[in-house]
């Protein structure tokens, strides 16, 4: 049961917020104590007894993460599978699903950049065909489309669920009804919405589900997870396997393991799987209903904020928005203003047009700032912030 949210709590929890101001959340959050702890502890577990000998040690905890990662999207552990970060969890289902020559994947214009990528490759190799659905009025995935499109048939749905480049939030659900309507397969990149709101594989309807530890979660870098559902577990044989993934039967035959571990690579980091899982166990332990209302707010706040300083304008799109905060400031380059912030400890990112290019360019953005907020960051924070931009946008303005 999540306790009462303690705002002083999770920020005593975070060493990292007396150091900088982080609003690049989306990008890397900072870890709470826990996950430090764990990471370090079993980094000099290993340097004391031997790296295999820290793993046999830590057996029960690492088949715990597995337990951890189920409760957080509500699947039973054997569909779970930790991969090294949300691409290859995306790509080890994808590469692998048995599309045949015409068959049709339907996208949307959040996809994340390395996604399309890899549709785009699977277009050359396999012959599959890539259709974007256009956003509504509003800028999350039409659904009027995605039905009509289903309706002529397409063999899987790949949608992200919150991009990269912005506050969208994608309505997971919907597109769930949908994908169960005309019985297809469903590829949920829910890489930047792990920790930002609930997910329950289940009430989303999806088959696969990729995330990261790094971002929403507060997880250690280089540790992300794959939900692989009854259906994907049936259809997909990973593009790559190993001894841990197939037992080798005889000289020449092999088989592949029936758990959602088949994803999976046999050498691993081991401390980071476990800072992984503790991270998962402290976003529940706060409540991810409780910690997504806060951050969805501090979103608000701030696009709100930003909106008021001259020559700022907002760009996040959807009716469901996060904490990911996209902006433009008139005639100043993006990375301009992440260089003159990151003087001054205040840490953001910038989105390139090179990464949204079904998106920013359509919208005739060019690269923009992105400043994505925590339930950890403050009021406080948000006011520095808002006054270290409106002092370098009257500076740089005026030339
Ligand atoms: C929406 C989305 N999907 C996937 C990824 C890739 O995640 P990873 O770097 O863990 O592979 C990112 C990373 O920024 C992302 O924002």
């Amino acid at each position: 049961m999540p306790t009462e949210f303690s705002l002083s709590a999770v920020r005593d929890a975070t060493p990292g917020v007396d150091e900088v101001l982080h609003f690049n959340n989306a990008g890397s959050a900072l870890p709470p104590q826990t996950v430090l702890d764990t990471v370090v502890d079993h980094l000099t577990r290993e340097a004391m007894i031997g790296g295999y000998e820290a793993a046999a040690e830590a057996e029960d905890r690492l088949e715990n993460v597995y337990g951890s990662l189920g409760r957080l999207v509500g699947a039973p552990p054997e569909h779970m599978a930790v991969v090294e970060n949300a691409t290859r969890a995306w790509d080890m289902a994808v590469y692998g699903y048995p599309f045949e020559r015409g068959d049709r994947v339907l996208t949307c214009r959040a996809e994340y950049v390395s996604n399309v990528i890899a549709l785009l490759q699977l277009r050359k190799q396999k012959g599959i065909e890539v259709v974007v659905i256009d956003d509504d009025d509003a800028g999350q995935i039409d659904l009027d489309q995605l039905e009509a499109e289903l309706a002529r048939g397409a063999a899987m749905v790949a949608m992200t669920h919150a991009p990269t480049n912005g506050g969208l939030i994608n309505p997971a659900e919907r597109v769930g009804e949908l994908t169960a309507h005309f019985d297809t397969f469903y590829v949920l990149d829910a890489c930047q919405s792990a920790g930002q709101v609930p997910l329950d594989v289940t009430s989303i309807g999806c088959d696969v589900l990729s995330g990261t530890g790094r971002k929403y979660l507060r997880g250690p870098r280089g540790t992300g997870f794959l939900y692989a559902g009854p259906r994907a577990l049936e259809r997909i044989e990973p593009p790559f396997l190993d001894l841990h993934a197939a037992d080798w039967t005889s000289e020449s035959t092999y088989e592949v393991r029936d758990d959602a571990r088949r994803f999976e690579n046999w050498e691993t980091n081991f401390a980071g799987k476990l800072g992984l899982g503790a991270a998962v166990d402290y976003a529940l332990s706060l409540g991810i209903a409780q910690t997504s209302a806060r951050l969805i707010e501090l979103g608000e706040t701030l696009r709100a904020a930003l909106n008021e300083i001259d020559g700022v304008s907002v760009h996040d799109k959807g009716s469901t928005r996060g904490g990911i905060v996209t902006f433009a400031v008139e005639g100043v380059d993006a990375d301009v203003i992440h260089r003159r912030l990151r003087e001054q400890d205040i840490n953001t990112s910038t989105s390139p047009a090179s990464h949204a290019r079904l998106d920013l360019p359509h919208r005739g953005l060019p690269t923009l700032v992105r400043a994505s907020v925590h339930y950890y960051n403050d009021g406080d924070e948000i006011d520095r912030f808002v006054a270290a931009l409106g002092a370098l946008a009257s500076e740089l303005s005026r030339g």
